[in-house]
């Protein structure tokens, strides 16, 4: 099922300035053998080659190396994580001192929590979205319980409308009306199933005023988004690094702690030797001095095999630019967007809000045909080399990302559905 793009395609391809980048990814053969539609990365991102010389690097420099691998060469391990922090800032619209690269995403997210969930006197419930992540809806609940209180009391979730999304103006109003209960908001960038991006200064504002802290899961928004942490005024963000930002299954996660927090050695928090001040860490004394920002959070000196990834990943974020990116990300997904509502509109129904603002890359599609034929199309896609993710009880994510994919891509994934559900 190999085809031949059309003009529309093609012109569309030459004229990006970042076709080049796809070169440098390693994109999955499908049961044909020919490169799949790999629209998954909004669930696992594509290895690109700078990531494989980066591990391969750190790899050869243990073996040669050993335990000098710590202080010797341009890049020791001591210090690594320092050499990730400028390009993570710039990723998240953070001061440098604002982020660091550690842990894994549900783990930073408790970690933040103990510090930035302080239920006191009326002031205790935790506002999310309805159909959160179930990792964001383990942690949440988890933590309200750890305090001793009841999470069917305590955990708010926000009833999306009738479109399934759900507006910042509903989120506002009912802050308005409840705000002195709520102790955190804690809200997606991007929401994960359906797609929906939302106005992150605005919940933040509308969540301190209320007097809350406010955190953001940023999963499906790191990479995908241009973001604005700092300037949002949120508390903590989190997010990981093996969707968008193609640094390979599990690796290490992202956190954001504003900087109005940067020295509150008072903050409850879960301490470990990797946030101790770096200055004073190697004394081997019995008292926990936080390190200034983010970096006070660690625990564990940093899995160097893992943050290589990351580091090599976000250079070539950086030499892409956040802005071209997501240039091509608003073109691409509204390319796909545009075919799917003309070629198959009695197939299929598009959940993500088409308005520029309100999405990122990923479309989140429904069959028509009802949940049990929408499932058996998509055994159909994969067979084809259509790589997606489903998501039940009915929903198929697809995400071009601007890095790898090409606008042949989304007019060849749209050809495939139109023949397979014949
Ligand atoms: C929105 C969201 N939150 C949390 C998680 C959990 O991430 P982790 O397993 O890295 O902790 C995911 C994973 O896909 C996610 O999509």
């Amino acid at each position: 099922m190999n085809m031949q793009a059309s003009k529309t395609a093609r012109d569309l391809d030459s004229a990006d300035p970042l076709q080049d980048f796809r070169k440098r990814f390693r994109i999955p053969h499908g049961p044909d053998g020919n490169e799949s539609i790999y629209f998954c990365g909004n669930s696992l991102g594509l290895q690109s080659e700078e990531v494989s010389i980066a591990v391969q690097g750190e790899l050869e420099r243990w073996a040669r190396l050993g335990v000098a691998g710590h202080f010797d060469g341009p890049l020791p391990w001591m210090p690594y994580h320092q050499f990730l922090r400028e390009n993570l800032a710039w990723l998240a619209g953070a001061r440098p001192g604002e982020v660091v690269a550690m842990n894994s995403l549900t783990v930073n997210l408790h970690l933040l929590m103990v510090s930035f969930y302080r239920p006191r006197g009326s002031r205790r419930k935790i506002l999310i979205e309805k159909g959160a992540f179930p990792s964001d809806r383990h942690a949440v609940a988890s933590q309200i319980a750890f305090h001793g209180m009841d999470p069917a009391e305590e955990l708010v979730e926000l009833e999306p409308g009738a479109d399934g999304l759900i507006d910042e103006q509903a989120i506002e109003s009912w802050l308005d009306e409840h705000g002195d209960q709520v102790a955190l908001v804690l809200w997606p960038g991007v929401q994960y199933a359906t797609g929906q991006a939302f106005d992150l200064k605005r919940i933040a504002r509308a969540g301190r005023k209320a007097g809350s802290t406010v955190g953001f899961d940023l999963a499906h928004a790191a990479g995908n988004l241009p973001l604005g942490l700092h300037d949002s005024g949120a508390d903590f963000a989190v997010w990981c690094s093996y969707k968008y930002l193609n640094a390979g299954p599990g690796s290490v996660a992202g956190a954001f702690v504003h900087e109005r927090h940067a020295d509150s050695p008072d903050l409850p928090r879960f301490a470990g030797w990797w946030g101790h001040d770096p200055d004073s860490r190697f004394r081997m004394g019995p008292e926990f001095v936080p390190a200034s920002g983010a970096d006070g959070w660690q625990l564990s000196n940093p899995p160097i095999l893992a943050m290589a990834p990351l580091r090599a990943s976000l250079e070539v974020f950086r030499e892409a630019g956040m802005n071209r990116l997501r240039e091509k990300s608003l073109k691409l997904t509204g390319y796909l967007a545009g075919l799917i509502r003309e070629r198959l509109e009695k197939t299929i129904e598009i959940l993500t809000p088409l308005d520029e603002k309100r999405r990122g890359c990923q479309l989140s599609l429904r069959f028509k045909g009802g949940q049990a034929d929408g499932q058996a199309l998509f055994r159909r896609l994969e067979a084809h080399g259509v790589v997606g993710d489903w998501r039940e009880p009915d929903i198929i994510r697809i995400a071009p990302v601007p890095l790898y994919n090409s606008f042949a891509d989304a007019e060849a994934f749209v050809a495939r559905v139109e023949e397979l559900s014949e």
